[in-house]
C-alpha cells in the first residue's frame, strides 16, 4: 500500500532510491529500508530505519558505498506494527535473498505454518517476511524461476522486487494488484510502485499488470507471466510533472480517494468473505470470537466522520445481529458516567487510531474492565495498540483531511462485522450468502457511479451560490445525509444542516424557501414513501430539491429540481453507494468556490489534541 523503488544500471543506486523514496513521502508512511549491492565487497546490505527517510539518508551520510543495484521501500504497515523488525526489505534464512512489497499476501499463516515446519526461522510480523522464505525454499540458482514458483503458491495483492547474492545483476519484480512500472533509461532502470518516484528520471515507463513478472538488468528488461509466456508492452510517455504524477494526474488527493473507493472495497474485504457459508471472517477477531458471542451489548465511540459510520454500522449490528448497539461521540462518552456491564463490549472507531477523545473514551472503557475493539485503518496507531482484538480498515494512507474513502472503509468493515456476528447469532446462512455477495458485488457499483463526475460537477456549478443546504435521509442513509452536510462544511465553507427526515416537521422545515435547497437521499427502498411525502413537504414550500435516488425510479423525476441515480443495492448496503455522489458534490462545490480542499481551513487530519 505504500512505496516501491528500485535501481539498475550504471549510477550509484543509493542517492537515487532515496531520491525515489522522498518522492513517495507525500503518501504516507511509517517505516523505510534499502537492500543493496555493494558492487566493492560483493554483498548485500540493507538498512531500515522505523521513521522518516530522511533518517535512512543519514545512515548512508558518510558512508562511500557504492551501489549499481538497490530495492527501497516505504511501508504503510497492515500487518504487524511499524518497527525496525517489521520494516522492509525483508530477507530469507540465509540472507541470500531480500525483497520489498506493498499489499497484502492473504494466506499468509497458513504457509507460514508450513515453512515452519519445513525448517525455516521468521524474524517479523509481517505477511511479506513469508514471500523471502518461499523464494528460497524454490531457489537453485535462477531468481526469477523461485519468484515464479513461490508466487504461485500466494493468494493476495502484491507488487514486488527481489534481489539475490546468488543470483546478482537483476532486479526480479512482479505485480499482482498493487501499482509497479519500470522506468526506462539508457542502461539504467528505475523500478517504482508510483509514477511520482521516476517522472523526474524518465517519463517512459512500463506498466506491469496483475500476474507479470518482469527480469530487469542494466541493459534490459523482460515480462513474463506466471506460466512464463513472454510479454511483449511497448513503453507509454508520462505527461505528468511530478506535482501532477503524486495524484496520479487529479487535480486533488481528495477525488483521487474518491476514485479509489471501488479498490478500497475490495482492500477491506479481501479474504474476508465466505460465500459458500455466508460468513465474515476477521482475522483480528479470531481470538475473541467466543466473547463476542457472549456479549449482550455494544457500545461504539468515535468522533466526526467515524462516528457517522458508526451511526450506520449501529442499524447493521441491530438489525442483522439482534445485538443492542449504542453509539456515542467519544468526546461526551469520556467525561459522563456510562453504564457498562460484563456483557457489554466497547468498539472505537478510528481512521487515525490517534484521535484524543476516542482514546480517551477507550481507555475509560478499559478502567470498566470490559472487551475492548477497534476498527482502525493505521496499523500500530495508539488505538490498534490499546484494544484487546480489532479490524484494520486496509484502506491505504488517506491524505486528504476530509476523509472519503476511510469512511466508505469503515461501512465495510460494519458490514462484514454486522456479518460475523449476526451468523454467531440468527443470521440464516441463505442471508449471510446474499450479504456477502452483495458486498462482493459494490466496486463495480461504485464505478457506475463514479460515470456521473461530470453530471455532479455540473449540478454543483448550478447550486454553487447557496449559502444554506438542508441534507435528509432516513433509516441507513440518515448517517448519510449528516455526512453529506459534515462534507460540505468542511470543503466549501457552505452552511449544511443534516437531519433524520423525519424530524424535519419538528423544526427546520422553518428554514426551507427557494433560498435553501435540500439533498434527500430517497433511494426505493423501506423508507422510500416517508421520503417521498417529506420531499413534497419541501416542494410545497418552494424549497428547490435534489434528489438521490435508485436507478429506475421515473417517477421521482418529474416532481424534483434534479436527480442523481445510483444502482440498488441491499439496504444496509446502500450507504456506502449513497455517499459517493455527496462526497463528489461537495468536493466540486468547495472547488468552484476556490477552497483549500485538501487542508480545508481550520481542520487536521489528525485531531491528537482535546
Ligand atoms: C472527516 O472528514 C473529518 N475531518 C473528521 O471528522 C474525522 O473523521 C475525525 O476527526 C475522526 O478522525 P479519526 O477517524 O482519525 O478518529
Ligand atoms: N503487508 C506488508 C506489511 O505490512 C506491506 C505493507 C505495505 O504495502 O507497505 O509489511
Amino acid at each position: 500500500m505504500c512505496g516501491i523503488v528500485g535501481y539498475i544500471g550504471k549510477q550509484n543506486a543509493i542517492p537515487i532510491s532515496l531520491d525515489g523514496l522522498k518522492r513517495l513521502e507525500y503518501r504516507g508512511y511509517d517505516s523505510a529500508g534499502m537492500a543493496l549491492f555493494d558492487s566493492q565487497k560483493n554483498k548485500i546490505i540493507c538498512v531500515k530505519v522505523a521513521g522518516k527517510v530522511d533518517s535512512l539518508e543519514e545512515r548512508f551520510r558518510n558512508s562511500n558505498i557504492f551501489s549499481n543495484c538497490a530495492i527501497a521501500h516505504t511501508r504503510w504497515a497492515t500487518h504487524g506494527i511499524p518497527s525496525i523488525k517489521n520494516a522492509h526489505p525483508h530477507n530469507d534464512c540465509k540472507k541470500n535473498i531480500y525483497l520489498v512489497h506493498n499489499g497484502i499476501i492473504e494466506n499468509y499463516k497458513f504457509l507460514k505454518e508450513k515453512l515452519k515446519e519445513e525448517g525455516h526461522k521468521f524474524y517479523s510480523d509481517t505477511d511479506t517476511e513469508i514471500l523471502a522464505h518461499l523464494i528460497e525454499k524454490f531457489f537453485s540458482g535462477n531468481l526469477e524461476e523461485a519468484v515464479v514458483q513461490a508466487l504461485k503458491l500466494v493468494k493476495g495483492t502484491y507488487g514486488l522486487a527481489v534481489i539475490s547474492k546468488n543470483d546478482p545483476g537483476k532486479i526480479v519484480a512482479a505485480r499482482n494488484s498493487s501499482p509497479l512500472l519500470i522506468g526506462l533509461g539508457r542502461d539504467e532502470f528505475i523500478i517504482a510502485s508510483d509514477p511520482s518516484a521516476v517522472v523526474s528520471y524518465t517519463k517512459k515507463v512500463v506498466y506491469l499488470e496483475d500476474g507479470e513478472v518482469a527480469v530487469i538488468t542494466p541493459e534490459d528488461f523482460s515480462i513474463t507471466n506466471l506460466r512464463q509466456r513472454k510479454i511483449i508492452r511497448p513503453h507509454v510517455n508520462l505527461k505528468w510533472d511530478f506535482e501532477e504524477a503524486t495524484k496520479a494526474g487529479f487535480p486533488h488527493f481528495m477525488l483521487k480517494e474518491i476514485f479509489e473507493i471501488p479498490e478500497t472495497i475490495q482492500n477491506s474485504t479481501r479474504g474476508r468473505l465466505i460465500f459458500d457459508e455466508g460468513l465474515a471472517k476477521l482475522g483480528g477477531l479470531e481470538l475473541v470470537l467466543d466473547e463476542l458471542r457472549g456479549i449482550s451489548r455494544m457500545v461504539i465511540c468515535a468522533c466526526g466522520t467515524a462516528y457517522l459510520a458508526s451511526l450506520a454500522g449501529e442499524y447493521m449490528i441491530e438489525e442483522y445481529a439482534g445485538l443492542p448497539t449504542e453509539v456515542e461521540y467519544a468526546s461526551e462518552f469520556r467525561y459522563r458516567k456510562p453504564i457498562l456491564n460484563q456483557n457489554t463490549a466497547f468498539l472505537a472507531v478510528s481512521q487515525s487510531g490517534e484521535t484524543a477523545d476516542t482514546l480517551a473514551a477507550l481507555r475509560e472503557a478499559k478502567r470498566k474492565g470490559i472487551l475492548s475493539l477497534g476498527v482502525v485503518n493505521t496499523v500500530g496507531s495508539s488505538v490498534a495498540r490499546e484494544t484487546d482484538a480489532g479490524v484494520y480498515n486496509h484502506a491505504g494512507p488517506e491524505i486528504g483531511v476530509a476523509s472519503t474513502k476511510a469512511f466508505v472503509s469503515q461501512l465495510t468493515v460494519f458490514a462484514l462485522f454486522a456479518l460475523l456476528l449476526g451468523r454467531q447469532r440468527q443470521l440464516s446462512s441463505v442471508m449471510g450468502q446474499r450479504i456477502a455477495k452483495e458486498i462482493s458485488a459494490l466496486p463495480e457499483k461504485v464505478k457506475e457511479i463514479l460515470k456521473l463526475n461530470s453530471q455532479i460537477r455540473n449540478l454543483a456549478k448550478k447550486y454553487r451560490d447557496y449559502n444554506h443546504f438542508l441534507y435528509l435521509g432516513r433509516k441507513y442513509n440518515y448517517p448519510i445525509a449528516l455526512e453529506g452536510a459534515l462534507k460540505l462544511k468542511e470543503i466549501s465553507y457552505i452552511h449544511a444542516e443534516g437531519y433524520g427526515a423525519g424530524e424535519m416537521k419538528h423544526g427546520p422545515i422553518a428554514l426551507i424557501d427557494k433560498n435553501f435547497p435540500t439533498f434527500a437521499i430517497a433511494l426505493s427502498d423501506s423508507v422510500y414513501e416517508k421520503m417521498f411525502s417529506n420531499i413534497m413537504e419541501i416542494k410545497a414550500r418552494e424549497g428547490r430539491v435534489i434528489v438521490l435516488a435508485t436507478n429506475g425510479n421515473n417517477e421521482i423525476k418529474k416532481m424534483v429540481d434534479d436527480v442523481i441515480y445510483v444502482p440498488k443495492t441491499l439496504e444496509m448496503l446502500s450507504p456506502i453507494l449513497a455517499v459517493v455522489p455527496l462526497q463528489l458534490f461537495a468536493y466540486h462545490i468547495g472547488v468552484l468556490r476556490g477552497c483549500d480542499i485538501d487542508k480545508p481551513r481550520n481542520l487536521a487530519k489528525s485531531v491528537t489534541v482535546e
